[in-house]
């Protein structure tokens, strides 16, 4: 791309500089190579851009796919695991086209039900049990999905991994960026047919998706209706059975992972965060303004808080707001507590990281923040209506191991350049690494704002008729580009 992104790890347990958001940019033609050892349980992660105003846009037209994760728990059931046989990625987004049939991003009117990105999928499915991978990739959408017939099937994994046991369902409500491991069985039915749906008449309003996509119809959201999809039931995905594949599985483990339990009680949180959801605009056009976390919108400057390594620690969610929220919340996968008090049902009960949080509605979960801290990238958390989270609806916080010395800027072993002061506001001293390093240096907009080599560039820039904003260096040592975070104020 000629313009800079980054990619997100959703779901994985990773340190933040390899996590993908906002604060690490890949440049305009650049490399990132982050590297990383997979610690999660086995389940559906996936991945998007997470650049900062920019993610609905990177998302809408086209980056984003899952990545599954096995362990040897999952490993030891008998589940269908051939990929493309009897076990499938399953990526559910709408979006809207305009005259010309190019993806339009940052509307409210999506209104073609995508799989996978194809109109009007079909998928031959053996006459066995079948394990679909499902996402909800949409930028704002809730989906209430289901089967044609009204068939039931059993959910196994949600956001962070396999639930303790299978939960017989005929509905599941997935809103963006949930993840659902389901099984349907179809032994015996070769030469039927039945659609995945999403059955959007059941949804209430004040949902995205609903007919009304506020409390009521006084609550205006600029091109949400008319649309087909709103309000109103419809296919996303027709299933045609054909025979059984050899080595098919016929039945059902009757227990998953026993250990995914909620391991706390509200009193076992070392520290309790409120969070408070609300419009910037009241009255009738709420739905069109921005949302706040907390009060504020995201600052890529201001750090919201800081958590101490370790910690487990009880969020307390509440939205004041006439539309529900899918929040979410990066580094580690939590467990709902309560929602308005009343325990999680077994389909949410799991590992999670991603909680939708109702109109007017309340919900508690908890964490435990272990494995990675550092003094300087912090974590995302966020509404996943991607519109809101690029409207400011988002706050990071850093994750600091209370026996390192904080403060101080991370250090790279591999990588000897950088800046200081960083932030810098009138001047800044460049350190270069060893050799003869060349320097392209871009604002968040892809714009190059300086290029050349050291001899040309200096060792001093004068930056203070510099929007300020975060820059990114890119600097040549030996035959490969590095990235650097230049802030300027
Ligand atoms: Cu799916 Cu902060 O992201
Ligand atoms: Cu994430
Ligand atoms: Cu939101």
């Amino acid at each position: 791309l000629d313009v800079p992104t980054t990619i997100h790890w959703h779901g994985l347990h990773v340190a933040p500089q390899n996590d993908g958001g906002p604060h690490t940019p890949i440049p305009p033609n650049g490399i990132w190579n982050p590297t990383f050892e997979i610690l999660d349980a086995a389940g559906t992660y996936w991945y998007h851009p997470h650049l900062h105003h920019m993610t609905d846009h990177h998302v809408s037209m086209g980056i984003s796919g899952q990545i599954w994760v096995r362990d040897p728990v999952e490993q030891a059931l008998e589940l269908p695991r051939t990929y493309g046989v009897d076990e499938f990625p399953i990526i559910l987004q709408t979006k809207g086209f305009d005259a010309m049939g190019m993806i339009e991003a940052h509307t409210n009117s999506d209104d073609v039900a995508m799989v996978n990105a194809t109109v009007g999928a079909t998928l031959p499915v053996p006459a066995s049990v079948v394990r679909l991978h499902v996402l909800n990739g949409a930028s704002q959408r809730v989906f209430q999905l289901g089967f044609s017939d009204d068939r039931t099937f059993q959910l196994i994994a949600t956001d962070g991994g396999l639930l303790p046991a299978p939960v017989a369902l005929t509905r599941l409500r997935l809103a963006p960026a949930e993840r659902a491991e389901i099984l349907v069985s179809f032994t015996g039915e070769e030469g039927a047919a039945v659609d995945l749906m999403s059955f959007a008449s059941e949804l209430p309003n004040a949902v995205y998706g609903a007919t009304q996509p506020g409390m009521g119809a006084g609550q205006v959201l600029t091109n949400y209706n008319p649309n087909p999809l709103n309000g109103t039931d419809f296919p996303f995905l027709s299933l045609q059975v054909g025979p059984a594949a050899p080595g098919a599985v016929f039945s059902i483990p009757a227990v998953l992972d026993p250990g995914h339990v909620l391991p706390w009680t509200a009193a076992d949180a070392d520290v309790v965060r409120p969070f408070t959801f609300s419009p910037t605009q009241m009255g009738p056009g709420a739905l069109n303004g921005d949302f706040l976390i907390n009060g504020t919108p995201f600052d890529m400057m201001t750090m919201n808080f800081d958590v101490q390594l370790g910690d487990t620690e009880r969020w307390e969610i509440t939205n004041q707001s006439p539309i529900g929220h899918p929040f979410h919340v990066h580094n580690t996968p939590f467990y709902i507590l309560d929602r308005g008090g009343v325990p999680p049902a077994a389909y949410e009960a799991g590992l999670k990281d991603v909680v939708f949080v109702p109109a007017m509605g309340s919900v508690r979960i908890m964490m435990q923040f272990l494995d990675f801290s550092h003094p300087e990238v912090p974590y995302m958390y966020h509404c996943h209506m991607l519109t809101h989270e690029d409207g400011g609806m988002m706050g990071q916080f850093r994750v600091l191991d209370p026996a390192a010395s904080v403060g101080k800027a991370p250090t790279d072993p591999t990588f000897s350049g950088g800046f200081s002061p960083n932030p810098a506001d009138a001047t800044v001293d460049v350190r270069w690494p060893d050799g003869d390093p060349e320097v392209r240096v871009f604002s968040m907009t892809g714009q190059e704002v300086l290029a050349g080599p050291r001899s040309a560039v200096g060792d001093r820039w004068d930056v203070s008729h510099w929007p300020a904003g975060v820059y990114l260096a890119l600097i040549w040592e030996g035959g490969a580009g590095k990235a650097v975070r230049l802030m300027v104020e």
